[in-house]
């Protein structure tokens, strides 16, 4: 079967054949998962269907795009300047150590030293927790144990799910951390007794194909990259110069947490301020200079716009590669911010692929100016645009009039029909907030503080502690039948460590009814999140080879596993399964080097 997508007819035709078929190969123990070869990696996400119950902020909004809005927590306790989805459905959220009093104060210090009613105690940084983790399923959070200060810094999931955590402020500079996700809640942070080469304050970073080696680029006076773990035991950081003549040198920078993207070249896309190239990291090569965006400002922190890599797909053998980036601050607007003129934000978003030997920016607009936006890449392949605000720029107190509409983005429909404006919040999500896909379909949203300690009054844009999730439209109870259910991941074969590159795993699940129209099945990477930039966030729809349904509504189908990692480096990915539009609930699964 070489159809492009997996299409009724296909399987129409093929049913009979297999339906006997399977009956050789005892298809329907497989079915239940009871096959003693075939190693069933059933829920490894641990996610249940449906009943999500918390409090609803608006009702229903009936058969438009809209989506609405849930309130989960009044405290995350953190701000959540960063945030990461793990493959346990925990959340990892944190802000600078140095902000002093959080919202969630300790009852002891990580020494041990009881945190007492005094006024040093109160005041004391290290008597409030600086992270969390959220539960998904329980709707709860614990505090997390940081020993430097993990101010604006940078992270990317290595091949086995362990977060890598690096750089951050004063002590933090230089700090490599880890974070390995656990069931049983005693995981913490731990840090490494290796360092960074240089200062990463405002860096960004990206996982690699190599195994667990990511490249951490940039940051405040570090016009440089660098590896981690070191090519070399002597291996040290590598001039870039995009990095120095990008830097607006009295605007903040503007070319701050540059964005990154893995080319499914084994190329990586830097884009600063407005310029972008192709950079050969293993070579330190430039290979391609693209040219400037238009729409004027810059789209980099401290004007923070964002960047999405749009999906892949196996159509092409993921070889077309487009970058969207949407959104950014006027010029000056750092120092109009610095002298209280709150200047408008950029409408613009430019579109470029980055294959091939064309390259244009095709500009469009948003519905509005944002920035500090976020943008994550919907399991329908829908681009969302969610935080931020209309006027200023990024940093301390610099913007005004929040974005309380999210935007939808349809890729694929005609210029001038993309985007649409979702519900509104009455959430301001300002600096320093952030946004995640859950594996349920739902987008987290938490965080916004413009100013340097938990401010709760007299400021224009206090210090935002709420948990909201937003709920797209198609979890709407109205598309339930259409909802591909009970999703499990087989690896086949004794191996159930996960997928080699190129190579077939089975997805089964359960539809109502027949399928009508296009079945879809993508993996996404889930990615670090912080300053209006998903880093490593990555989808690819997967090439589906052949699928039967049997009379009682189970679905089998045969993926295949992308062709290698350059389309896709090493890890877990949620797979999900969408039918007419409507997604499935995600499992993870692991995609590796044989
Ligand atoms: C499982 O596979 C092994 C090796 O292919 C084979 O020896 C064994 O009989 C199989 N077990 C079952 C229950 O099919
Ligand atoms: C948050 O606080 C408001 C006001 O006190 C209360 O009505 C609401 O139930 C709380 N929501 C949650 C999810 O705790
Ligand atoms: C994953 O790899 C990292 C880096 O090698 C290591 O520190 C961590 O313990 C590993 N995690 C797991 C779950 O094996
Ligand atoms: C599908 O999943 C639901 C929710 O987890 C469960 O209650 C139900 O029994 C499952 N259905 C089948 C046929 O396994």
């Amino acid at each position: 079967m070489e159809d492009k997508k997996c299409l009724p007819q296909a399987f129409k035709f093929i049913i009979t054949a297999l339906l006997l078929l399977l009956q050789c190969v005892d298809f329907s123990s497989a079915v239940e998962g009871s096959s003693a070869n075939s190693s069933a990696v059933e829920g490894t996400s641990g996610m249940k269907e449906g009943n999500v119950d918390f409090d609803s902020e608006v009702e229903r909004s009936s058969a438009r795009e809209e989506g609405q809005w849930q309130l989960l927590l009044n405290n995350t306790g953190v701000v959540a300047m960063h945030m990461a989805l793990t493959h346990h459905n925990t959340v990892i959220i944190f802000d600078q150590t140095g902000s002093g009093q959080s919202g969630y104060r300790l009852r002891r210090r990580y020494n041990g030293r009881k945190c007492m009613e005094t006024h040093d105690d109160i005041t004391d940084s290290s008597c409030y927790a600086h992270s969390v983790e959220y539960n998904i399923l329980s709707n709860k959070i614990r505090p997390l144990r940081l020993d430097s200060d993990t101010w604006c810094s940078s992270g990317s999931f290595l091949s086995n799910g362990t977060l890598l955590q690096t750089g951050g402020y004063g002590g933090g500079y230089r700090r490599i951390r880890y974070f390995r996700p656990c069931e049983n809640s005693h995981c913490d942070w731990r840090e490494s007794k290796k360092s960074l080469s240089d200062n990463r304050w405002y860096a960004s970073s990206q996982r690699l194909p190599e195994d667990d080696q990511v490249i951490v680029v940039g940051g405040r006076r570090a016009f440089t990259y660098e590896f981690v773990p070191k090519l070399s035991s002597t291996g040290t950081s590598f001039n870039l110069p995009l990095l120095h003549h990008t830097n607006d040198r009295n605007s903040g920078g503007n070319n701050l947490y540059p964005f990154l993207h893995l080319s499914s070249d084994g190329n990586l896309f830097i884009f600063a301020n407005r310029h972008s190239i192709l950079f050969n990291y293993r070579r330190n090569m430039v290979v391609k200079t693209f040219p400037q965006i238009p729409g004027g400002g810059s789209r980099n922190y401290p004007s923070s716009g964002s960047s999405v890599l749009l999906p892949l797909d196996h159509t092409d053998g993921f070889q077309k590669v487009e970058i969207l980036i949407c959104g950014g601050a006027a010029p000056g607007a750092y120092r109009a911010a610095q002298e209280g003129t709150y200047v408008e934000g950029l409408s613009s978003c430019g579109r470029m692929v980055i294959s091939g030997n064309n390259h244009q920016w095709d500009m469009e607009n948003m519905p509005g100016p944002r920035l500090m936006n976020d943008m994550l890449i919907l399991p329908t392949g829908h681009i969302l645009i969610i935080n931020g605000a209309k006027h200023g720029c990024g940093g301390w107190d610099n913007a005004r009039n929040p974005s309380l509409q999210p935007y939808l983005y349809k890729p694929k429909k005609r210029i001038g029909r993309r985007f649409s404006v979702l519900k509104s919040t009455k959430i301001a999500r300002m600096y320093h907030s952030s946004a995640v896909l859950l594996p349920d379909g739902r987008v987290l949203v938490a965080g916004s503080n413009p100013n340097n300690r938990y401010t709760f009054t007299n400021v224009p844009h206090p210090t935002e502690l709420r948990l909201q999730a937003f709920v797209p439209h198609y979890m709407d109870k109205q598309f339930q039948n259409r909802k591909p259910t009970n999703v499990s991941i087989y690896y086949g074969s004794s191996d159930e460590y996960g997928v080699r590159y190129g190579g077939d795993f089975t997805v089964m699940f359960r539809l109502e009814r027949r399928p009508s129209d296009v079945l879809e099945f993508t993996a996404y990477a889930p990615p670090f999140t912080t300053h209006s930039f998903s880093m490593n966030q990555r989808m690819l729809r997967l090439r589906c080879k052949s699928m039967v349904r049997s009379e009682d509504g189970w679905m089998n189908a045969v993926l295949e596993a992308p062709p290698s990692p350059n389309t896709a480096p090493p890890g877990y990915y949620m797979l999900t399964v969408v039918n007419e539009g409507i997604p499935s609930i995600s499992q993870w699964v692991r995609f590796f080097h044989a």
